[in-house]
């Protein structure tokens, strides 16, 4: 069993008979969702979910998982999911895909947010490994720029993977990946950000996570916010 899959199974152990669960995006939330699978068959789970991305969503549906959707709900019991970048104060970056808004809905709508990682994911600082995602309105996205550039940003709109035209999230968002001075805080980078006109969503998730689970050569160290 690898690292995702051994922290994703770490993290479903939390998941209880009646909860309604938000399901992440990527590789290490998949296996979350398999496990969930496999607890709702074999040991006769009862649990509804809701998906952070219409990606996830076929797979909960494709594994017969009870599934609603985001207007329909209010609040969640538990979040698991991926992320990109974690700091030691538990703050992620997120977004490396096109469904940051509903990843950041869920993890603020959950009791519990549990961030689960393999050991590459920790970071000093966010925005060390990877750019800072950052949605823009499409027809604000000159302006979003300028305004973030005037704060130390570098960067520019996210290419779509062919490269002959530019990447549009599940939102309808544009995305500017941008890489700011090294000495601005999460947390300064995070409400600048939040406050530029024009920003629908960024990737930086402070003050979310009820706990980070991270594997690292077959252990799963959990630790949990005070
Ligand atoms: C999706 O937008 C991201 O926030 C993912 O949670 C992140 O990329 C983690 O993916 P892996 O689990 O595949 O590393």
């Amino acid at each position: 069993m690898n690292d995702k899959q051994l922290v994703a199974l770490q993290a479903a152990k939390y998941v209880k008979n009646g909860m309604l669960v938000g399901l992440g995006t990527g590789s290490t939330a998949n296996y979350f969702i398999e496990e969930l699978a496999r607890l709702q068959k074999e040991e006769g789970l009862k649990i509804t979910t809701v998906a952070s991305s219409t990606i996830s969503a076929l797979k909960a549906e494709s594994l017969s998982l009870p599934i609603v959707a985001l207007e329909h709900i209010a609040h969640i019991d538990l979040y698991v999911d991926g992320a990109d970048e974690i700091m030691p104060d538990m703050t992620l970056l997120k977004g490396r895909g096109s469904d940051l808004v509903k990843e950041k809905l869920l993890a603020k709508a959950a009791t519990q947010f549990i961030a689960v990682a393999d050991a590459s994911k920790l970071v000093k600082r966010i925005g060390q490994n990877f750019a800072i995602p950052i949605e823009v309105i499409p027809f604000a996205w000159q302006l979003a720029k300028r305004s973030l550039e005037a704060a130390s940003g570098r960067g520019e709109l996210r290419p779509n993977a062919a490269k002959d035209g530019l990447w549009v999230t599940s939102h309808g968002s544009y995305v500017l990946d941008m890489h700011f001075d090294e000495t601005i805080t999460a947390r300064n980078l995070h409400d600048l950000i939040s406050t530029t006109p024009g920003v629908v969503e960024h990737g930086i998730f402070y003050g979310l996570t009820t706990a980070v689970f991270i594997a690292d050569n077959g252990i799963v160290n959990e630790r949990w916010a005070q």
